[in-house]
């Protein structure tokens, strides 16, 4: 029965490093890896392909069903995302990508239609899942649960960065500015809004790095 293959959850806000510390921490325990906000941010891009309203919730739902969406590794070994048979990772990365996904993510129709496809990664040996609810709701049974978070200052020079070294030109004080009003959105939304599960564990990465956060992550999770 998949309810007794073991999850670990890594909820927290975007920025917290939570898509690399998973992507790691999966990898090391040749688990499986779920990015649930992948799979908003694909909805989001089909949705804009198709000039949909993004503020119909009807027509949202039809588009979270008629999306395929695959995770595929390149030659290099990155996790690629394709929707509806193109690669739209460098897309899916956008911050106006991100906050479409956080628009659409707060219709309860949307977070429903996403329940069983995200479910369906729970596969032998194990499943890492990162996103906002996945503690709470997706697999609120799991034994492992982490929340990470960052100070949003912390998190915005991250995410600056990060974007520099791509050649993206932003300031340290718009990605703030952003970051704080996805947070509150996340947060504010009715349904599933974003919190720690009472029996995750709280991790704070201000001032600590990668490694040291898997560490503490991988030392919670006995195999
Ligand atoms: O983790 P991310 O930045 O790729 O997520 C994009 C948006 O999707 C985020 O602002 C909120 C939403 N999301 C969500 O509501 N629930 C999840 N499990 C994952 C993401």
């Amino acid at each position: 029965m998949s309810d007794s293959i073991p999850v670990l959850t890594i909820d927290g806000p975007s920025g917290a490093g939570k898509g690399t510390v998973s992507r790691i921490a999966a990898a090391r325990l040749g688990w499986h890896y779920l990015d649930s906000g992948a799979l908003y941010r694909a909805v989001g891009v089909a949705a804009s392909w198709a000039n949909l309203d993004i503020s119909d919730p009807a027509a949202l739902v039809r588009c979270t069903f008629d999306t395929a969406v695959v995770f595929k590794e390149d030659a290099k070994g990155d996790l690629r995302v394709w929707v509806n048979g193109s690669d739209a990772t460098d897309e899916l990365r956008l911050e106006t990508t991100g906050a479409v996904a956080s628009a659409i993510a707060a219709f309860p129709e949307v977070r429903s239609a996403l329940k069983e496809r995200q479910r369906a990664f729970r596969q032998a040996p194990g499943l890492v899942a990162d996103g906002r609810d996945m503690g709470t709701v997706i697999f609120a049974d799991a034994p492992y649960k982490v929340f990470l978070t960052a100070s949003a200052e912390e998190r915005a020079e991250r995410r600056y960065n990060q974007l520099k070294d791509k050649g993206v030109s932003v300031t340290i004080d718009g990605l703030l500015r952003e970051i704080l009003a996805r947070d509150a959105r996340d947060a504010q939304r009715t349904v599933a809004p974003l919190r720690p599960a009472e029996d995750a564990v709280l991790i704070d990465t201000t001032g600590l790095n990668i490694d040291q956060v898997v560490e503490r992550v991988l030392a919670l999770v006995k195999t």
